[in-house]
């Protein structure tokens, strides 16, 4: 029944200058397969080859700097070896007539520096630890450091990591970037009434705590164009210790001022899939005028509801795609699913990475 239905995620469309050949989107999905120096690795291209029957494929979270990074083998989009690595992926996905964008990453205090090939502070808006442990390979589950709280010093470095970033993926042939400020990285912990904590101009009221995330978003915007820019939130997402006590007066702010930014889209996450206390889509949608990506617990059928509706230009997938590398063509065709494992999502190596099947007709 639902195969007349999914028609509606194969018209194609525009977010800004990236035109898409469907709505299906692969959401970022971090997979810990780069080098500890953030170099992507070769089995990547494949990887995202065999996705690219999405009509955009969105990268997994890649660090600005190593300051940026935290978790272990996660890759990076500022050395000149992460940007050789990055050439053949980009090539490949381009080969199979889909789109790619860069996420770019800092994760603030989500970190252990023991993780990163190269040292570096861990940082945050307030030198508040982050609750909870996370995995490394040197010494398995430990807690986060304790970040140094940033100076305004370090405010314009942080900014210009970000504009580099950005100018890079470009180079390397990217069709834009997306911004992540969600989940409970740097940014997100910025947006936060309870990990921001700072009394200058950057923290304290709504206006104050997306100064930070904005200064990013122009800078990406001055640097490569608004029509090459994405923003991706999580409104209400408490991962990563965030609250937001404040979050539709938060995000209302945040919207408005992002909607005069003219990007390509707002990527909008839900916080838990299909259980949510309010609906996010609807509040972004209440404010932003732009084109809209919604994820978070999409099937192909609620996925083209929200199409249909004009809830979302286009929706991303993250489980379904880490599983079936030809989800396109499967909700084309009213296939069987596979399912992910999560044992293999992180670690190392082909295994569940680029040995889930294709259905064969
Ligand atoms: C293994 C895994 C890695 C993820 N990595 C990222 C990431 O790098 N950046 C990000 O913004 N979201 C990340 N997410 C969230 C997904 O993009 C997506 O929003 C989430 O899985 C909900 O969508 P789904 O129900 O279709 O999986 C990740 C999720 C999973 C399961």
């Amino acid at each position: 029944m639902e195969s007349t239905n999914v028609d509606v995620l194969f018209s194609p469309v525009s977010l800004g200058a990236i035109s898409l050949k469907n709505r299906i989107v692969m959401a970022p999905l971090t997979r810990s397969r780069a080098s500890s120096l953030g170099v992507p690795a070769e089995i990547a291209a494949e990887y995202y080859a065999q996705r690219a029957g999405a009509g955009l494929i969105i990268t997994e979270a890649t660090q600005i700097s190593f300051e940026g990074m935290g978790y272990p083998r996660t890759p990076g989009i500022h050395t000149s070896e992460q940007l050789d690595g990055w050439r053949p992926i980009v090539e490949a996905v381009h080969q199979h007539g889909s789109k790619i964008v860069s996420q770019l990453w800092h994760v603030g205090r989500i970190a252990a520096a023991i993780n990163r090939g190269k040292s570096a502070d861990v940082v945050a808006p307030s030198a508040l630890q982050a609750p909870g442990q996370m995995y490394t390979d040197a010494r398995g589950m430990i807690e986060h450091d304790v970040p140094r709280g940033l100076e305004e010093a370090d405010f314009a470095r942080i900014v210009g990591d970000y504009a580099k970033a950005a100018r890079n993926a470009i180079d390397v042939g990217f069709d834009g970037v997306e911004l992540h400020s969600a989940n409970g990285y740097l940014l997100h912990q910025f947006l936060s009434s309870n990990v921001n904590r700072r009394s200058d101009a950057y923290g304290g009221s709504v206006e104050n705590r997306v100064r930070m995330p904005l200064e990013v978003l122009d800078a990406l915007v001055a640097e490569i164009g608004a029509n090459r820019v994405g923003l991706r939130i999580s409104p209400g997402h408490t991962f990563n210790g965030i609250e937001e006590s404040d979050m539709e007066a938060l995000y209302t702010h945040y919207l408005k001022e992002i909607d005069q930014r003219g990007l390509a889209y707002l990527h909008v996450m839900r916080p838990f899939a299909n259980t949510m206390e309010s609906d996010v889509i609807a509040l972004a949608k209440s404010v932003y005028s732009g084109k809209v990506i919604a994820a978070g617990g999409y099937d192909g059928e609620s996925a083209a509801m929200e199409v249909q509706s004009g809830r979302a230009d286009a929706v991303a997938f993250g489980q379904l795609y880490i599983a079936n590398p030809d989800l396109a063509e499967r909700f084309r065709k009213g296939a069987r699913l596979n399912k992910a494992n999560p044992d293999t999502f992180y670690t190392p190596g082909t295994a569940g990475y680029t040995d889930y099947p294709a259905i064969t007709s």
